[in-house]
């Protein structure tokens, strides 16, 4: 099976195209700017980590037909999907990178830094994974039962480069032997969870339910969920969260049921200069994915439809941000994310 949602092979970029999963585990190759634009536009690859790796990836391989174009290219590629800030942050680096650089050897340099973007999301994402494995631990040490933990769309590693931002604890705790189960919710209208989530958790083994979106409220009252960890495509500067499409409502819930809800994203989806969530700009996607579902329409003819991508949950709801600088408050977080890293 697959280890990455993307690689090199010669000089063509290879995805996992995961609007096949899960009833196929197929790749698509990407041969040029235009390849990687429509594949992120189209969520061949999706999930604001992975957008970025792979929008840098999109740049080296626009940079190697055409090392003049790294304004163009980046105008292409940044304009795909505006929610996930990840995306901005990616080709931010790959113009600062190449910028004083001969042409000759701007493609080149585009391609390292894009290769090296991908090692860094495992190393931030493995350490989120560290920061919220004792959140895990204490509930298991506490109950003694399996630790149920609830989660949006995939925010697994298909949405990043290994671990997944908010399963990376799931999959340490199971690693280390700790009984854990997840609550997948379908997330309407791509059903990232029931198609990507459940798929990668099942191929590690760890034990999981798909319930409908629905669901979550229900779930939350009865007592069935211990936590609640979603990912993020932006956190602003004050802490709120953009998150898939129904998180807001997850916490909520949680809030009004007293479980702990976290948010986890890595560094790169920090966005200092967005002072709050009204600043994020929400994705609106075609309304077609909400009038059908699986290829038939489910509402009338003539029938219109909204198809708004992502909502923003509120800090005062947000009780951790699990980062890959440890697990965090909203008052930490400006200093934390800005702090210069520490040396790999
Ligand atoms: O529209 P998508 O599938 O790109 O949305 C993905 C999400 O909302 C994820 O939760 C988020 O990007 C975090 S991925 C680690």
């Amino acid at each position: 099976m697959f280890e990455r949602p993307i690689w090199w092979d010669g000089d063509d970029v290879v995805v996992i195209d995961q609007t096949r999963l899960p009833h196929q585990a197929t790749t698509v190759r990407w041969r040029t700017l235009e390849d990687a634009a429509t594949g992120i536009a189209d969520m061949q690859v999706r999930g604001a980590p992975l957008i970025g790796v792979a929008a840098a990836h999109g740049m080296a391989l626009a940079l190697a037909a055409d090392p003049d174009a790294v304004a163009a290219s980046a105008d292409r590629l940044v304009a795909t999907r505006p929610t996930a800030v990840n995306l901005r942050w990616a080709l931010d680096r790959v113009r600062a990178e190449v910028a004083d650089l001969p042409v000759d050897a701007r493609g080149a340099a585009a391609r390292r830094l894009a290769e090296q973007m991908a090692d860094d999301d495992v190393r931030a994402c493995r350490s989120i994974g560290e920061a919220g494995l004792d959140l895990i631990e204490a509930h298991h040490q506490r109950t003694g039962r399996p630790v149920q933990v609830m989660t949006h769309c995939n925010a697994g590693w298909l949405a990043c480069v290994e671990w997944g931002t908010a399963t990376a604890p799931v999959y340490l705790a199971h690693q280390a032997g700790i009984p854990v189960h997840v609550w997948v919710s379908e997330t309407r209208p791509r059903n990232q969870g029931a198609s990507l989530t459940a798929w990668e958790l099942g191929h590690r083994g760890v034990p999981h339910t798909v319930v409908v979106d629905n669901a979550a409220g229900h779930l939350l009252r009865t007592g069935a969920v211990d936590l609640v960890v979603v990912g993020a495509d932006r956190v602003a500067a004050n802490g709120d969260v953009a998150n898939k499409v129904g998180t807001y409502l997850k916490a909520l819930a949680a809030r009004d049921c007293g479980i702990g809800f976290h948010g986890a994203a890595p560094t790169s989806t920090y966005d200092a200069a967005c002072p709050d969530g009204d600043a994020i700009p929400i994705e609106e996607r075609d309304p077609d994915e909400v009038l059908t579902f699986g290829g038939t329409r489910v509402a009338p003819e003539g029938s219109p439809a909204r198809n708004w991508g992502f909502d923003v949950t509120p800090a005062r709801l947000v009780d951790s941000y699990l980062t890959d600088r440890g697990a965090l408050t909203a008052d930490e977080l400006p200093a934390a994310m800005q702090a210069t890293p520490e040396p790999a």
